[in-house]
């Protein structure tokens, strides 16, 4: 066993406190990581406050980063040393793993978001000799520890500062899927993005590196629209005080958005999505609303070939998505840290109450 220091979430509502856990062993398919960096995401929000059927107490994280300590019998891609930044895990066997799409492995929800434990049921993570939830997106790395899946991992170079890419894992990964791997956006093409948070300025980010002209970043809070022009942005709008439907119509010529990527978890925001869109749109919906969550579509206005679709992760291949954004981080194409405040690990609660109130986009803490 492995004991460290853990950020835990003891009951819905509660909030982060740091407390000694105990990892198990490794089996041959994991391997314990040192955590040097780990982005605080939406998703850790959602589960903390009790909205997901997550075990509770547990420990949560799913941006991590870090050096590998150990490793299973089983493991050959990695070796302790390494440098790997962490995402979700995947069963590698079902028939969307090896179509080249483990974001929607048929033990997806289980194995990383509401499961806690292992897919045969062990835990991971105990304290006093009690299981808690673990295995969060297959690495639970709100820790200075973590026990973690091969397939969570993605090995990168030793000088790769871990503490800017961590939330690659998540956040960044997300926005970029949404343009690349989704909307595929054809030369000339418009596209809105709904929310300016840290997935919607990833997706903004990722648009000014695709053949796209019209870039049109929505929010209702001035410095982060600001930020999107920054990124690429070539048009924002104000959501406080503007209809964005017409505004949308007014920027493309009145053809409407080719693409749409909705971030911001509101399902009346994303009706609207859906009405700023152009005959073959398609809008793809990121933001999470509560568990149960409906929307109403005009039914006829669908027929002229537009589309909405959901997203997990950006449908990303971790192994071949993370390598790239990396490479576009280090050669400052992708400037991800005009999105990070770093906190010390023990600072999480304040990293938590900043990002509640708006006045951080991406905190990433460092261990
Ligand atoms: N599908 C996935 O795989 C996946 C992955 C990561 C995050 N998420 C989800 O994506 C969402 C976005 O995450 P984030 O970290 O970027 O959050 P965030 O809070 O940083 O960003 C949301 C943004 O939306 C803006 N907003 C809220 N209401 C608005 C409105 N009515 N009009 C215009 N703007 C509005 C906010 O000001 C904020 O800037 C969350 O719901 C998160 O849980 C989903
Ligand atoms: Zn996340
Ligand atoms: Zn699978």
């Amino acid at each position: 066993m492995t004991t460290t220091t853990a950020a835990i979430v003891e009951t819905g509502g509660a909030l982060f406190t740091l407390t000694d856990v105990d990892l198990d062993e490794p089996r041959p398919n994991e391997a314990i990581v040192r955590i040097i960096a780990a982005g605080v995401c939406h998703t850790d929000l959602g589960v903390a406050s009790g909205a997901l059927p997550f075990p509770l107490p547990g420990v949560l994280g799913h941006e991590g980063a870090g050096i590998i300590e150990r490793v299973g019998s089983a493991i050959t891609s990695v070796a302790p040393g390494d440098h790997v930044l962490l995402s979700f895990t995947s069963c590698g066997q079902c028939g969307n793993c090896r179509d080249g799409h483990p974001a929607y492995c048929a033990t997806w929800l289980p194995l990383n978001l509401i499961g806690g434990v292992r897919a045969d049921g062990s835990h991971t993570i105990t304290r006093g000799g009690n299981p808690v939830g673990g295995h969060f997106f297959g690495q639970s790395s709100f820790s200075h520890h973590a026990l973690v899946d091969e397939r969570s991992m993605i090995k990168v170079d030793p000088d790769v500062p871990l503490a800017t890419v961590a939330p690659l894992g998540c956040g960044v990964q997300t926005g970029a899927g949404a343009v690349w791997n989704v909307l595929r956006p054809r030369p000339g093409a418009g596209i809105v993005v709904l929310g300016a948070g840290a997935v919607g300025l990833s997706a903004v980010m990722a648009a000014g590196l695709s053949p796209t002209t019209t870039i049109i970043a929505v929010d209702k809070v001035a410095e982060r629209l600001e930020l999107a022009r920054e990124l690429g942005a070539t048009h924002v709008i104000d959501a406080t005080d503007t209809d964005v439907v017409a505004a949308v119509a007014e920027i493309t010529g009145g053809a409407g958005a080719d693409g749409v990527v909705e971030t911001t978890g509101s399902t009346a925001v994303l009706r609207t999505g859906a009405d700023a869109l152009a005959p073959r749109g398609t809008l793809v919906i990121v933001g999470a609303p509560a568990f149960g969550s409906e929307v109403a579509l005009d039914v006829n206005a669908m027929i002229p070939g537009r589309k909405v679709v959901g997203l997990t992760l950006g449908d990303s291949e971790t192994q071949t998505v993370i390598p790239a954004l990396v490479a576009l981080v280090r050669s400052g194409r992708l400037p991800v840290d005009k999105l990070i405040t770093r906190y010390a690990f023990e600072d999480i609660g304040q990293a938590v109450q900043d990002m509640t109130s708006g006045k951080t986009i991406k905190p990433v803490l460092t261990l």
